[in-house]
């Protein structure tokens, strides 16, 4: 791996003042403070057709996957949509498979307008286990996101995290991406102090 680990984070939201793409802006910067150099794919940037597997890649789908497949980790941020995630983020999902989520860390965050985002993250964490991707055990949930915010013109987007506790949860994010972005694959394998014991 390269000594500077690269993180991508992949917004599914496509909203103007959206609090996913907000909340992943933390994510970046506090893995930017850990090393790492960082993008963020804002979806609504980009032309990506509903997949169809007879077409294949269209628009900037190559662009966008190839993104993914270079980055070290990834953190996949949605707006909780029907009590999963949204079809923007499905919709750039189904363009990925194997290639870009073999031996890559990925971290997830859901937004919710309500209280609960649970099954949004389990949703996200199966579908990416589905490809192979090396999804975190910490993972973030915002609930009830317009209380989450307050206006500050220095702050990420001109909005602070109300909650201290909140920021740390998505700071550590962040930091967990740039940690384990090198992560063995052979990690699975007995290890020798194992072995010692
Ligand atoms: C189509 C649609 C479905 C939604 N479904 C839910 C839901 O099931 N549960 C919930 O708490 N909020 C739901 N919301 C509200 C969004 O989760 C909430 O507004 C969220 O903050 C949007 O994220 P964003 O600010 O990144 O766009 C829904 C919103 C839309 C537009």
């Amino acid at each position: 791996m390269d000594p500077t680990p690269s993180v991508v984070a992949v917004s599914g939201s496509l909203r103007d003042g959206s609090y996913t793409r907000t909340a992943l802006r933390y994510v970046l910067d506090a893995a930017e403070d850990a090393g790492a150099e960082t993008r963020l794919l804002d979806l609504r940037e980009y032309d990506l057709p509903v997949y169809d597997p007879d077409v294949g890649e269209r628009g900037d789908a190559a662009e966008l996957t190839r993104t993914v497949r270079e980055a070290d980790a990834v953190a996949l941020g949605s707006p909780v949509y029907h009590g999963s995630y949204s079809g923007a983020l499905k919709n750039f999902h189904d363009y990925c498979g194997f290639d870009e989520y073999e031996d890559t860390t990925v971290g997830l965050l859901a937004t919710a307008g309500g209280g609960s985002y649970g099954s949004t993250l389990d949703h996200l964490r199966i579908t990416v286990r589905g490809v192979h991707g090396w999804v975190l055990p910490h993972q973030v949930g915002i609930r009830n996101a317009s209380e989450r915010f307050e206006a500050d013109p220095d702050a990420v987007d001109g909005r602070a995290f109300v909650d201290p506790d909140l920021e740390e949860r998505v700071g550590k994010l962040g930091r967990m991406l740039v940690e384990y972005a090198s992560i063995d694959p052979d990690v699975t394998t007995p290890r020798t102090a194992a072995v010692d014991d």
